[in-house]
């Protein structure tokens, strides 16, 4: 009996030592949701926050699978909003920044709206003037996505299905994309898995589209901010953004960033490619092993004053560097402010512009039974 009386106040007194233990001084790592606003259609669509136990809050909405803010720590412990974007899903429905966005289903340019798979012509809506960008007219940054919470035990994860019917922008086969997002909860890293399977041969790309300035972003421009991009070769461009075949030496060049470099130090120069792109907007093919796909640095980005390090991984070949050449203060983002030029860049992991049309670029081909995987984690730190 007293054995058992001695169970029972163990048992109390442990129920009520939980209950009543401090709270832990670092917030839990949790989702919440909820709801961020209706589309032109009356679709709805919900936001759902991330947050870790060291500091860092993400927020990711259904509606193009769009990352609508990352706060993170600066070297003093203050917190800011460090991606570009909007308050409401309307404003990203009539968007053309791709703020944030999961791109797809073939990010960046294809040539003259068209590519030829399997003998086949497929023929796809012009965007960009004579080309194809981020997967046509509506692509995947202005449909909803299926989202749910998945329990996972790295940190706060959610995850988000979008099934892109066969023929969707002229895109043959239908494709099931699955994008997870997780925020370590013991790391300032968001990590985002791609994932994809069609019933017909088709070409995938998917990236994410965020736009960095880290320092804040209501900060001016990013042209003082410095970048390191592990790569010693970019493919040069056509007049139209679209890439010659060739795989060009950055060094001894304006696009050679394989050293920590001040971004606007050379990017109002003479050389015909910047001169294409308005400043940077080129994909550089990353120092990897031919063929091989592990996760190796891609970039890393430094902001001086707040002491901010974002470094860029991924399983992917390329990244475009892109500096918001085509930001003119004319798009208002979050809490009214209106965009600079040139007031954040951009980091897209991706297969090369127009691989489908090179076939000496890796191959963005994807068949039925096989699975389209890929992996980039946004790193944060501060030093
Ligand atoms: C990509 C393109 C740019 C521009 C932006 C979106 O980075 O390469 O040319 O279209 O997306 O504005």
């Amino acid at each position: 009996m007293s054995v058992l009386r001695f169970g029972i106040a163990v048992f109390l007194g442990l129920t009520l030592m939980t209950i009543k233990a401090p709270a832990n001084p670092e917030t839990p790592a949790k989702v919440e949701v909820q709801p961020f606003g209706a589309i032109g259609s009356g679709q709805k669509a919900d936001l759902y926050t991330l947050t870790n136990r060291k500091g860092m809050v993400v927020s990711i909405t259904n509606f193009g699978a769009t990352i609508v803010s990352i706060k993170v720590p600066d070297r003093a412990g203050k917190v800011d909003d460090v991606t570009l974007g909007f308050d409401t899903p309307k404003e990203y429905e009539d968007g053309k920044s791709y703020f944030g966005a999961t791109v797809g289903r073939y990010g960046n340019r294809i040539a003259n709206g068209e590519f030829v798979l399997d003998g086949k012509t497929y023929t796809l809506p012009k965007n960009d003037g004579p080309n194809t960008l981020h997967g046509g007219t509506i692509g995947f940054n202005k449909r909803i996505w299926t989202a749910k919470e998945v329990p996972s035990k790295e940190g706060a994860a959610v995850q988000f299905t979008y099934v892109s019917p066969d023929g969707e922008e002229g895109f043959p086969g239908t494709l099931t994309a699955t994008v997870v997002f997780t925020l370590y909860k013991d790391k300032n890293e968001l990590k985002i898995d791609y994932s994809a399977s069609t019933d017909k041969p088709t070409v995938v790309n998917l990236t994410n589209h965020s736009y960095f300035d880290l320092a804040g972003q209501n900060h001016g421009n990013i042209l003082d901010e410095i970048m390191q991009i592990n790569a010693t070769r970019f493919t040069p461009v056509s007049a139209t953004l679209i890439p010659t075949g060739e795989l060009r030496e950055v060094k001894d060049t304006p696009f050679d960033f394989t050293h920590p470099t001040v971004i606007g130090a050379r990017i109002d120069g003479s050389d015909e490619q910047l001169k294409f792109g308005h400043g940077y907007d080129h994909n550089w093919v990353l120092d990897r092993k031919a063929g091989s796909s592990n996760l190796i640095v891609a970039a890393i980005a430094h902001d001086p004053n707040s002491g901010r390090v974002l470094e860029v991984l991924t399983t992917e070949p390329g990244v475009q560097f892109y500096t918001g050449n085509f930001l003119d203060g004319t798009a208002k983002g979050k809490g009214g402010y209106a965009y600079p030029h040139r007031s954040a860049f951009c980091l897209e992991t991706q297969h090369f512009p127009d691989s489908p049309n090179h076939p000496n670029f890796p191959s963005t081909t994807l068949l039925p039974g096989k699975e389209y995987s890929s992996t980039t984690i946004f790193r944060f730190s501060v030093k």
